[in-house]
């Protein structure tokens, strides 16, 4: 499945880097439509997997807080980190991960 940006194009390796400053993490629409994190790395190459934004504890989408270097839920707090490995609870378990290739051009979730 390719990733799609807010507005529905397709999201290429290309033009995600070309406008993405490394470090950056940005929401695309994952592989069953879920919201999730595509990162770009300080080498300007996409991570090799996305971090799906749904919390773990009750489904609230986690927005990324560049100051602090963590995803932070807005709903009961639970914090993960820059890789979705959850550090404050009440979340449960970490941010699902979605394996993506990137060798088309495209960037690809894998299932
Ligand atoms: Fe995220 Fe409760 S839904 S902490």
């Amino acid at each position: 499945v390719i990733a799609r940006d807010a507005v529905g194009q397709d999201v290429t390796v290309e033009g995600w880097v070309a406008t993405h400053l490394p470090g950056s993490r940005e929401l695309v629409e994952g592989i069953k439509g879920d919201a999730t994190y595509l990162t770009v790395k300080q080498d300007k190459t996409i991570q090799d997997f996305g971090i799906v934004a749904v919390c773990t504890h009750l489904g609230c989408v986690v927005p990324w807080v560049q100051a602090e270097n963590k995803f932070i839920c807005p709903c009961h707090g639970s914090q993960y980190n820059m890789d979705g490995k959850v550090v404050r609870g009440p979340a449960p378990l970490s941010l699902a991960l979605s394996h993506i290739e990137t060798d088309t051009g495209n960037v690809v979730f894998k299932p």
